[in-house]
């Protein structure tokens, strides 16, 4: 199964983003994950649709947006609209799941529901034909440079079993906690999206740190 590594910009210098992203380009980073928060759904607060517009004129790699927000169906437009490739929207949130999923579709992006920790798999079950990636969060939301917490994996199997029997492929995504040492386990569980924020940008070259995640993660 081929692995896409995605740098999370969280854990960057927001002063300095276009460099963050010309260095993981340079690394071969196959989409650069960006981290949406309101100070609502989670403590923290960060970007908007200007600064994904931002990104998208400084990249042609594309843009994989997580949004932790309590109301992402206000903001599906402007963020694809800003340059959006890939929309990530949390289940905890969203009583319409369904129709938020299919919305996202209609706007050109791909469609995706994110679990915290303490959600069950079987949520998504319903609209495994809505989805074109599940996220598995591996932290509860709202920083970086957390702890990957261990019973994460067995939820990725858990995904990959209740995924397989869907009519077309559907992405396990983990964000939390990734790194070198976690990420052949993590592959070998079933995910095919790996999102990493400190252990890429806490390293003292980004590039590289994408390149040695990639080989971790395909050591598997
Ligand atoms: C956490 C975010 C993650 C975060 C991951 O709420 O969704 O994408 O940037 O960062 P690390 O890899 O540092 O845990
Ligand atoms: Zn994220």
């Amino acid at each position: 199964m081929s692995v896409r590594i995605a740098p999370s910009i969280l854990s960057a210098d927001f002063a300095r983003l276009a460099d963050a992203v010309a260095r993981i380009e340079a690394g071969g980073a196959d989409l650069v994950h960006v981290d949406v928060m309101d100070g609502h759904f989670v403590p923290n607060i960060t970007i908007g649709p200007p600064v994904v517009a931002a990104l998208k004129r400084v990249t042609t790699v594309p843009l994989d947006v997580h949004l932790m927000i309590s109301d992402p169906d206000r903001y599906l437009e402007a963020f694809i609209e800003a340059g959006a490739a890939m929309i990530t929207v949390h289940a905890e949130v969203l009583p319409h799941l369904h129709r938020t999923l299919t919305h996202i579709r209609a706007l050109g992006a791909k469609a995706g529901a994110a679990i915290n920790p303490s959600t069950p798999v079987p949520v998504i079950r319903d609209v495994v034909e809505q989805l074109d990636h599940l996220l598995v969060m591996s932290v509860n939301p709202g920083f970086g440079g957390q702890s990957f917490i261990p019973h994460s994996l067995r939820k990725i199997a858990e995904a990959r079993d209740l995924l397989a029997g869907a009519p077309s492929p559907v992405a396990i995504e983990v964000d939390g906690g990734v790194d070198r040492e976690n990420a052949a386990a993590i592959v070998r569980a079933g995910a095919s999206i790996l999102v990493a924020g400190a252990s890429i940008f806490g390293a003292p070259d980004a590039a590289e740190a994408t390149r040695a995640l990639r080989r971790a993660a395909t050591a598997a």
